[in-house]
């Protein structure tokens, strides 16, 4: 195992990071990625994640048991690579960030628990991060000087929100799904064709940014009062579609049918659709000086042409992550760590995972 000698040591209890950039060192296990990232300021010197894709894909979608177990597998090893591709020579890890929820418990647990050792044994802070807070964050990796307020939507495989980031430290959630995420829908819908885990990137491809709605699927509408989404409706009337029109699903050989590529295409058309109309309606709103997305679902190539296309048409710069800080990630936990460490804020070595934490 890696050994850290530290640079310095600050007593204080309050943290003042003045003179030194400071490492931190991210965790990040909160549903099937185990990652690890060493960040150097707003530099990312690493950030390894190990995929389970493999593993829950005969299901259909992550089983959480085996979730846990596989983080506990890959920790020490993605731990130990993170550290080294992070090259740190004769410096130190000043502090430590984890994410503590929301998420599995069981893989949360595994996480947090790896990182309150090392902070005991090197003798440094450490800081529980909210998952959800990451994903805004993440985007400040790439462009520190992105313009607040922000309006931004993280849309993943458990998480679909509207919010607005007035601060770096003060977000307002404006909307949120009422059922299912827009990324278990992908998953759902690509599942019911036959095209396998995870969905989203599949129906991705064989949609082809083409859009169209020959299905004639119908957009969930609560009115102009809420920025909230849904999810369902449009899951269950593929499901009907797909009945009704007795559309067979992919028997993996060969190239899917044209029925299938045009359900895709209808399917990521009118979630698309979907996913921007409540942003594109707080942005008259509220103005925004700019907006962003996060979360697996940003990875859309449909998403994110249509997005730029609307970011031209109302002059608002509109910002993805680089799609590596998109999906889940360790460096954006340690960007989260950093910002509040350098600000003092620290846990206690007690705290525990919190599954249903909200932001
Ligand atoms: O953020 P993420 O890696 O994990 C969490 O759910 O937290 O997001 C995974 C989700 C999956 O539902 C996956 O199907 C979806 O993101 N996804 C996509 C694309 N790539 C991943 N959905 C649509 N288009 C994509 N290109
Ligand atoms: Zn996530």
């Amino acid at each position: 195992m890696f050994q850290f000698r530290r640079l310095w040591t600050l007593d204080l209890g309050l943290w003042t990071y003045n003179s030194f950039v400071m490492i931190i060192l991210g965790i990040e296990t909160s549903c099937d990625d185990t990652s690890v990232a060493v960040l150097e300021g707003s530099r990312i010197r690493s950030n390894l994640v190990s995929s389970q894709v493999k593993v829950h894909e005969k299901y259909g979608g992550v089983v959480p048991e085996l979730a846990s177990r596989h983080h506990l597998d890959n920790i020490s090893w993605v731990l130990e690579e993170a550290v080294r591709q992070a090259d740190l020579g004769d410096s130190a890890v000043d502090g430590i960030g984890v994410t503590y929820g929301p998420g599995l418990v069981g893989s949360l647990l595994v996480g947090l628990n790896v990182a309150k050792g090392l902070a005991y044994s090197w003798n440094v802070p450490f800081v529980g991060v909210n998952h959800l807070e990451a994903h805004l964050h993440s985007v400040f990796l790439e462009h520190p000087d992105a313009e607040l307020p922000m309006l931004c939507v993280i849309a993943s495989g458990g998480h679909t929100s509207l919010y607005q980031l007035k601060t770096k430290d003060d977000y307002e959630l404006l909307g949120e799904t009422r059922d299912d995420a827009v990324g278990e829908a992908f998953d759902k819908v690509a599942k019911m064709l036959g095209l396998g885990y995870p969905g989203g990137p599949v129906i991705d491809r064989l949609a082809n940014r083409q859009s169209s709605n020959k299905v004639g699927l119908r957009r969930a509408n609560f009115g102009a009062e809420t920025y909230d989404f849904s999810y369902s409706g449009i899951k269950t009337a593929v499901l009907y579609h797909i009945s009704r029109q007795t559309v067979r699903p992919h028997d993996g050989s060969g190239n899917p049918s044209d029925e299938i590529v045009e359900v895709c295409r209808s399917f990521q058309t009118v979630a698309i659709e979907m996913l921007l109309e409540p942003l594109q309606r707080a942005a008259i709103r509220l103005r925004p000086r700019s907006v962003s997305f996060s979360g697996g679902v940003a990875c859309n190539s449909y998403l994110r042409e249509e997005a730029a296309a609307w970011g031209q048409r109302t002059g608002i710069p509109v910002y993805f992550p680089s799609l590596i800080l998109s999906t889940d990630n360790a460096a954006m936990i340690a960007a989260v760590a950093h910002h509040k460490l350098s600000r003092g804020i620290q846990s206690s070595l007690a705290l525990n995972a919190e599954p249903n934490l909200r932001y």
